[in-house]
């Protein structure tokens, strides 16, 4: 492999670094490309821009190929825990024994948040959407941890750090209880992450949720496999955040509130609306596709599609399979899975969806999996934030720990008006 690129433009020669990644992946760096021509490179969506080099996650979209710290999606799924998951993302090896009865300590003497943060709580309408509590109230818990502003110790961090990956789930929950008028439920020391979850979203004050293996290991999935996927749009923000310097929960509300929405995390919410609706105005999906492939419409098959993938998300796959799993251990036969069955079927021989390599992805078969644990579609999108706080945690980390990393700041063209001068109000043309 050329060690450089050299290109003439305007007469000039330019000569211009190539990296290559452990996986051979290649670049070109144009980090000098302006000072040498006064060009800069456009790139609308970043599709074609490498932002950072990281250690943490490895993607191949063309063959379906996702990676934490080396280690393939389907391994940890299978074999690894959530917890031990968030380790080895934000410390970057599998733990010890020791390491991970460390860690999962930290976690359990960290779930309760500040009592006072209670009252936060209380401000938010009964119809807030749980994102927005979320968002809010990671924010409001930096405030309880002032020290965390200053904290760049490596010690420090990892207990702020370890701070989060707890209370996110104590928040979320507590939003849930909040919204919904029922009493807060306290987490209990004695059961691990994801049963505390449920335990905190579920249990009643006279009465604990009944804690069925096989729900705690499916929720415990759905976090391992939301807990990274490299420079997404929430990622990316909690980097550009990071770049700045602010702190670590002002990154991880920032990160929230990118993955709100419909195209990014919000798209759990929106396919399990999707197959509602389709079910209910008693379409199989034929309809639905059909509108779903015509540009006026503005409907897309919500679920389906990547920027990255262009092939099965490897994720997608594992769900599919929990789903079926799941939904045969607690005897449902949900109307919803059959839809997606036939939706995802349908797609996948559709000229428009395989021209365009459209295909079913994380959040495709996730929902169906969390309505069968009992959790409301608008926590779906809490659930996806929770699982993903280690991978945001091990992006900040990697960016002010990056000796060579400064602050984010792309660059534009300007397209809009050439110089003109103030022009008195007096003297405006009324339109
Ligand atoms: N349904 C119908 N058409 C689609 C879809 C879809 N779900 N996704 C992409 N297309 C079409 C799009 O209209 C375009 O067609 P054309 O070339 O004729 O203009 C072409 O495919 C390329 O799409 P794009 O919007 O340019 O692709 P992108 O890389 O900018 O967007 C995406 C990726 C995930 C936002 C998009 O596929 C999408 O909106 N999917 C539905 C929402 C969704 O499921 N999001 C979750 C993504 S995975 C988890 C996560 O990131 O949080």
């Amino acid at each position: 492999m050329p060690e450089y690129v050299e290109f003439q433009l305007e007469g000039k020669c330019v000569r211009l670094p190539i990296i290559e990644g452990t996986a051979g992946e290649k670049a070109i760096d144009i980090s000098t490309l302006r000072e040498q021509t006064g060009y800069i490179t456009l790139d609308s969506g970043y599709g074609n821009t490498g932002s950072c080099e990281s250690d943490i996650t490895f993607i191949d979209g063309e063959q379906g190929i996702l990676r934490y710290r080396g280690i393939p999606i389907e391994e940890l799924a299978e074999k690894s825990s959530f917890v031990e998951t968030a380790y080895l993302l934000m410390f970057g090896h599998l733990p010890t024994g020791t390491e991970l009865h460390q860690f999962s300590k930290l976690l359990t003497e960290n779930e309760l948040i500040h009592e006072d943060m209670k009252y936060h709580f209380e401000g938010f309408p009964s119809n807030a959407h749980p994102m927005a509590i979320l968002s809010s109230m990671i924010n409001a818990s930096g405030c309880f941890q002032p020290q965390m502003l200053a904290a760049h110790s490596r010690r420090t961090f990892d207990l702020h750090a370890a701070r989060l990956v707890s209370q996110v789930r104590t928040i979320a929950a507590f939003a849930y209880r909040k919204s919904h008028g029922l009493p807060i439920i306290y987490p209990k020391p004695i059961y691990k992450y994801s049963a505390n979850f449920l335990h905190m979203m579920f249990s009643e004050p006279y009465c604990d949720y009944e804690l069925k293996p096989e729900v705690v290991r499916a929720l415990d999935l759905i976090f391992i496999l939301h807990a990274d996927h490299e420079q997404n749009c929430s990622t990316s923000t909690v980097r550009m955040v990071a770049s700045s310097r602010a702190s670590l929960f002002a990154g991880a509300a920032a990160g929230v509130c990118a993955l709100w929405g419909p195209l990014h995390g919000g798209a759990n919410q929106a396919v399990l609306e999707m197959l509602k609706k389709i079910y209910e105005d008693g379409d199989d999906g034929t309809k639905f596709i059909a509108a779903a492939k015509d540009k006026k419409s503005k409907n897309r098959l919500m679920g389906f599609g990547h920027r990255v993938y262009k092939n099965y998300d490897p994720r997608a796959r594992i769900i599919k399979q929990r789903c079926h799993e799941l939904l045969d251990a607690l005897k449902i036969d949900d109307p919803l899975l059959e839809i997606a069955l036939n939706l995802e079927k349908a797609a996948l021989t559709d000229p428009y969806f395989v021209e365009r390599k459209l295909y079913p992805n994380v959040d495709f078969y996730s929902g169906i999996i969390m309505q069968a644990i009992g959790i409301p579609v608008e926590m779906f999108t809490v659930i996806f934030a929770i699982g993903r706080m280690p991978g945001w945690i091990a992006n900040y980390r990697e960016t002010i720990e990056d000796r060579n990393s400064r602050i984010y700041r792309p660059r534009q063209i300007y397209q809009g008006s050439p110089l003109r001068h103030y022009v008195p109000i007096a003297d405006r043309e009324t339109k």
